[in-house]
């Protein structure tokens, strides 16, 4: 299939079938006018729905779906996900979920360079910054101090205590909840993408102690001789300092480059000081890598960059790193964390897990990128005099336009040009590539900014036609691992695979596939030990010997391709594990003595640069016949950087690393590290208690490009999460068919508070629930709700007798009633809406628990509806529904990056369709302690009866 961009068929195609969304209020009317069909994307390719099933238009994704895809769409790597039974079942217990998870914590250690880090997954960038808050709140050293401090220029999300943190007045003002104010001190940008200085010890010594004798007077010395940057940092730290001495400040929020401000970087020279400075005042930093974390720039992470060191060189760590879009959960990374096992989504974890490992191979493309970014920048700002300030790093690249009227324009030119960018900050464009551009894709995106420029500026128009080389081969993809999962569940015979195989080489390559054995191997051996040869340097080629062994060994699999002339242009050879104990590092692996564990000796195709994937799929066909022989593993050891390419096909097999063996290739070649991975071949069928979906399901094939691409539903929805959605609003009381998606249970609940709050206009803010309910506990706000917290204005009754006499005050702007709506009778609820309403409160109801015992709505059931009510149903997707009066339908007052998960509603529309008996239990989770990392968090929950409700 040839990639054509967007046209005017998507668009129409995309009005007409989100008009149904939009009818009566159902959703607001903010969506991007297209519709994605992700089976069909590729690499910086987004397909959009036409009236023709098989004929889809593609936009140039030149925002890589804000900031989420560091791979592309349907990248290879990600789809190790459908890999795994827990991505399916959302069982968090899963044994090889939690070797998952830990497999990830090393790398972000790595990466982080702290061995103490503990990740904690959570749901989105701003529940990670929440939590991140909370949990420095809770252990502030400053009994008094309940105060934020943040910087202008700054974006943390949209819940409260983020949003309070977030500079933009437009966004922040209509929420502001008045003595919740966060401190704001200037951000010193430098305009420059030079921001790394060789720094003064003096400067380092001087911020490590800010309690010294003389520090004004050095501080005077070096502000004399500064420039205007240096200048502008030391006002930025003074304000700063003036800030911390009030001991009235908990934490620091810092993104280590702004990015919805205007991609505004500022310099390490700065942050060390800052850091150490903050420090000094035993406060916490919270650097929020939601957006930079996970190569945007040119290392993992942002802040390291910086190289941040105190005077005797000890690194300085920040107390929390958070982190969310390319890690597609939310992670808060800090040592010692007041609790670890969250509410999150399994099958986000592990996308989340592969897209940092391929991101992290792939650090010399991401070079290779911005080198080629960087000056195709710099011809198209010398160009034109309305644009200035080219800043590039990593995959980030921006510029300023002179007149921020002209945005607009720009904005508004882009879909024409088969393009998606967005405006930063008040007079910047701000782009986001991945690796899946190529230099071609880039002179396109150039080529139409130009052509752009043309018709603001010169009111001039070309039309400019572009097809890409890039081919869609995605659907082959979705085939093969829609039959490796059928292997994995123990349904695919032998001969079925084999047959499966052939026939796709036959017909996508004209090869023809063969076993190889003892039978025909001294016929194909000359020619084994030619493609070595070609392929392969001396110290690079295995021996013949390792592949005779496994020709001849009836347990192991040896497969190669022939040509139309009989000719081998590939082989794959993995056999038994104890027959290759010498391979460095195999000994030391889990399943070393596991008769059914296979090591991967090696896959080649002759003229790898041409093979079209070949490789690929040979290695595709050799795990798919490994897994219906009925093997259990398959090892392998890819050198790190090196064998980058061969390790995200890996990935895209289900690939864990199990372990990293330091300095294992004795050259003097960089990267001599050698990573030792291992697939699973079967799923384990593990007993499942414990569920991040609202389902124990099985895979769905249809709902497969949503595991693999978890794409901003803030921007595009597809057709099945319309439909999806529709499902819902069947079940929903007519009166309260007025939807929000949410990323989680925190997520509901602040969407909620804050629609009531701007319906009301700010007159009350005050909120109000009973003891020992339950709302979440990822953000302050929910916390503060369930009774853990007392951060925003609140009360907390026991009886219905307290609560009437509060409401009488008139002072609450909601009542919140969770778990607790079945302890009480219909008439007392009633009753409880009837004085809420009476008194100007309204009545906001969480359903889960009830959903979850039930498939039904308590509302619709027993006909009580609230003015609110929502439904954590699982993971990454939570539903609010709302009666019009209450509603905040205008455009992007509501949204966040995700805005949920697709994938999870599908998940959630089958277990609402499945047979009663099917019914997930909904666990209450008697005071046990977690397997998955730490114990419950005895903070949270009812603490009387010691139950933790909880809808992870
Ligand atoms: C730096 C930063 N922090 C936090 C967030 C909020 O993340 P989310 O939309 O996932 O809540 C964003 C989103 O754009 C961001 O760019």
């Amino acid at each position: 299939m040839e990639i054509n961009l967007i046209t005017k068929n998507s668009h129409e195609h995309a009005k007409e079938k989100l008009a149904t969304m939009y009818k009566d209020n159902f959703t607001s009317a903010e969506k991007k006018e297209y519709i994605p069909h992700h089976k069909f994307s590729q690499g910086p390719y987004l397909a959009m729905e036409t009236n023709d099933e098989n004929s889809p238009e593609f936009l140039l994704d030149a925002a890589s779906q804000i900031a989420t895809l560091g791979l592309g769409f349907n990248a290879t790597a990600l789809f190790g996900t459908t890999m795994h039974e827990s991505a399916w079942t959302g069982n968090y217990l899963d044994s090889t979920f939690i070797e998952i998870a830990d497999s990830f914590k090393e790398l972000l250690r790595e990466k982080a360079s702290n061995k103490k880090l503990t990740p904690v997954f959570v749901n989105s960038g701003a529940e990670a910054n929440e939590v991140a808050l909370i949990m420095a709140y809770k252990k502030r050293a400053h009994t008094a101090a309940n105060q934020i401090i943040a910087f202008e220029g700054s974006f943390h999300g949209r819940f409260l205590s983020t949003l309070f943190s977030t500079w933009n007045p437009s966004k922040r003002e209509p929420y502001q909840i008045d003595g919740h104010e966060t401190t704001f001190i200037k951000y010193p940008e430098t305009k420059s993408d030079q921001f790394l200085f060789e720094i003064d010890s003096e400067w380092t010594k001087l911020w490590e102690n800010p309690f010294a004798q003389n520090f004004e007077a050095k501080l005077a010395d070096f502000e004399k001789n500064a420039d205007e940057l240096l200048r502008s940092e030391i006002a930025s730290l003074k304000q700063l300092h003036e800030t911390l001495k009030e001991n009235t400040h908990f934490a620091i929020l810092v993104e280590p480059m702004q990015c919805e401000g205007g991609d505004r970087y500022s310099t390490n020279r700065f942050h060390v000081a800052l850091n150490l400075l903050v420090k000094s005042y035993k406060v916490s930093v919270i650097y929020d890598e939601v957006q930079t974390g996970f190569g945007l720039g040119r290392d993992f992470f942002w802040h390291r960059t910086f190289d941040l060191k105190d005077s005797q060189g000890n690194q300085l760590n920040p107390e929390y790193i958070t982190c969310a879009k390319k890690a597609q959960s939310g992670i808060v990374l800090t040592e010692n964390p007041c609790w670890e096992n969250n509410e999150f989504q399994t099958s986000s974890v592990i996308r989340g897990y592969y897209q940092a490992i391929a991101i992290d191979q792939l650090r010399y493309k991401i070079s290779a990128i911005e080198e080629y970014t960087r000056t195709k920048l710099s011809e198209l700002v010398n160009k034109w005099d309305q644009l200035s300030s080219p800043r590039c790093f990593g995959v980030a690249f921006a510029f300023d336009l002179s007149d921020s009227k002209d945005i607009a324009p720009f904005i508004a030119n882009r879909f024409d040009l088969g393009l998606l960018y967005y405006q930063a900050g008040e007079n910047t464009l701000r782009f986001r590539l991945n690796t899946a551009w190529t230099n071609e894709d880039i002179d396109y995106l150039f080529d139409a900014i130009d052509e752009i420029a043309n018709r603001v500026y010169k009111n001039e128009s070309r039309v400019l036609k572009y097809t890409p080389k890039t081919k869609v081969n995605s659907p082959n993809e979705y085939l093969w691992h829609s039959k490796l999962v059928e292997a994995f569940k123990g349904q695919v015979q032998d001969k079925a695979a084999f047959n499966f195989a052939q026939e796709f080489f036959n017909k996508e390559f004209n090869l023809e596939l063969i076993k190889i054995d003892a039978d025909n191997f001294d016929y194909y051996k000359h020619k084994i030990e030619e493609i070595q040869r070609h392929t392969y340097e001396p110290t690079r080629q295995t021996s013949i010997e390792k592949f005779k062994k496994i020709a001849h060994c009836k347990d192991s699999i040896a497969i190669a391709l022939l040509s139309e002339t009989k000719q081998l242009v590939g082989i794959s050879f993995a056999g038994k594990i104890s027959h290759f104990p010498h391979e460095s590092g195999l000994r030391l692996v889990k399943y070393f003595n596991n008769p059914k564990t296979l090591y991967m000796l090696d896959t080649t195709i002759v003229n790898m640069e041409q093979s079209q994937g070949m490789g690929k799929y040979l290695k595709y066909a050799l795990t798919l016949l490994a897994s219906s022989y009925g093997n259990d593993y398959i090892y392998g050891r890819n050198r790190d950087i090196h064998a980058g390419a061969m390790l995200a096909i890996n990935c895209s097999l289900g690939a864990i690393i199990e372990m990293r063996l330091k300095e294992n290739y004795l050259d003097d070649e960089e990267h001599r590290d050698v990573i030792i991975y291992r697939q699973n071949l079967k799923w384990k069928n593990e007993d499942l208690k414990y569920s991040t979906s609202p389902i124990l399901n099985t895979a769905s094939y249809e709902s497969m490009p949503t595991l693999v691409n978890k794409v901003c539903l803030s921007n595009f929805i597809d057709e099945s999460f319309m439909a999806n959605l529709k499902e819902f609003k069947e079940v929903v009381p007519k009166e309260l068919q007025h939807f929000f998606t949410a990323s989680g249970h925190s997520e509901c609940v602040e969407k909620i508070f804050k629609s009531i709050l701007i319906k009301n206009q700010k007159q009350r803010t005050k909120v109000i629930s009973f003891n020992h309910d339950y709302f979440g506990k990822q953000s302050f706000m929910s916390a503060t709700l369930s009774g853990v917290l007392d951060f925003y204005p609140n009360s907390k009754v026991d009886t219905l007798g307290q609560l009437k006499e509060k409401l009488t005050t008139k002072e609450y702007l909601a009542l919140f009633i969770g778990d607790l709506l079945i302890n009480f009778s219909h008439d007392e609820l009633k009753e409880i809406i009837k004085v809420a309403h009476d008194n100007g409160t309204k009545v906001v109801f969480n359903e889960s628990v009830y959903f979850h015992s039930k498939k039904k709505l308590f509302s619709k059931e027993h006909g009580i509806i609230p003015d609110a009510s929502y439904i954590h149903i699982a993971g990454q997707i939570g539903i609010c529904m709302l009666q019009e009066e209450v509603y905040e339908s205008r455009p992007l007052m509501m949204i966040s990056t995700w805005d949920g998960d697709a994938y999870a509603l599908s998940q959630a529309v089958a277990y609402l369709k499945s047979p009663v008996k099917t019914r997930k239990e909904f666990r209450i989770i008697n005071d046990s302690s977690y397997k998955f990392a730490l114990n419950a968090p005895n903070i949270f929950g009812n603490q009387t009866s010691k139950k933790w409700y909880f809808t992870c």
